[in-house]
């Protein structure tokens, strides 16, 4: 296992598609984000890491750079990390040149093309890291048997607060699923975004450089070239506002006129100002992380932010 293995491959195709019409088929419509991801999208995702109002990636590389040390001690030595959705894996980086004796890396990732980037980075830093890479939804893969070495305590990665892109359910799924993959001895280290003004929160997602409404309108450049659709771009609009009650960032794409799309064949009707929820960006409360993890059978051992108390990284252990 010491070079990165070819990806597995559990994405059906079919699904795919699938899920598409069927989101399309909803009222109102309703596309999942993990749809953002093809090559384009992760490119463009790593580009909005970078704009000035996108203060996530900014403050969580802050807490890993400050804390490096205290949080590989709280994993301890010899751990075998487990990252959801791994991406460029710069925060991994960090966080693997503080880790002790790291035992494996298996990065699970929905983008052939971002898995292949992040395992090339990760063994030119750490030689001889046994890392296996599966490409994977990581919201309904499990753990092949052979993947992990045994006996090592297990932990699951999730930077990003890419768990914010869940509704309830689907993040207490996440967690459960956590829950079952670490044992009774493992660990999660899970990146969280706070809540704070819906000014700081509507900038991040509406850089002026208009790089994450690019990102937004991708998915349907996506589906044009991959799912035989027509949808026209210039006629289609990116929207993010800040949703207080639900404490959440909504992202829609709005149709600016009436018109008919075609994808794979069948026919969809947008009305003029029409808009589809494509993402939702949720914003926790310290408190409210809490309970949504005790839920899931894990209790917050440790938690660290930046110096501005925008980002939390927090470490979840199995509640006894
Ligand atoms: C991956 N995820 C945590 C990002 C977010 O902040 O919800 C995706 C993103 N969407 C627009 N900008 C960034």
């Amino acid at each position: 296992m010491s070079r990165p293995r070819p990806a597995r491959i559990e994405l059906a195709a079919a699904d795919y598609c699938g899920e598409v019409l069927r989101g399309l088929r909803r009222t109102p419509k309703r596309l999942p984000s993990k749809f953002f991801y093809d090559a384009r999208g992760s490119a463009l995702f790593e580009r909005i890491c970078e704009q000035p109002e996108y203060y996530l990636t900014r403050a969580e590389l802050e807490i890993v750079d400050a804390h490096a040390a205290d949080i590989a001690d709280a994993l301890g030595a010899g751990v075998a990390l487990i990252e959801y959705g791994s991406g460029s894996a710069r925060k991994t980086a960090r966080l693997l040149t503080a880790l002790r004796e790291c035992a494996a890396y298996v990065p699970v990732e929905i983008s052939p093309s971002a898995l292949q980037g992040c395992a090339r980075r990760i063994a030119a830093l750490a030689a001889g890291l046994p890392i296996a890479p599966v490409c994977a939804d990581f919201t309904q893969f499990s753990l092949a048997p052979d993947v992990l070495p045994p006996h090592r305590r297990r932990v699951v990665y999730f930077p990003g607060s890419t768990l914010g892109n869940f509704d309830d359910a689907g993040a207490l799924a996440l967690l459960r699923q956590m829950r079952r993959q670490i044992g009774d001895s493992g660990a999660a280290l899970i990146g969280i975004d706070l809540r704070k003004d819906a000014a700081t929160l509507e900038a991040a997602y509406n850089d002026a450089a208009g790089v994450t409404a690019d990102f937004t309108l991708n998915m349907l450049a996506r589906f044009n070239r991959e799912l035989r659709a027509d949808f026209q771009l210039r006629r289609f609009a990116h929207r993010a506002r800040w949703n207080a009650e639900a404490s959440r960032i909504e992202t829609h794409i709005v149709s600016l006129a009436e018109q008919d799309v075609r994808v794979a064949g069948w026919r969809f009707h947008f009305a003029a100002g029409e808009a589809m929820l494509v993402e939702c960006s949720c914003k926790y409360s310290l408190p409210q992380f809490a309970a949504l993890a005790a839920r899931a059978g894990l209790r917050v051992q440790r938690m660290w932010t930046d110096a501005r108390q925008r980002f939390s990284v927090q470490l979840l252990v199995p509640l006894r």
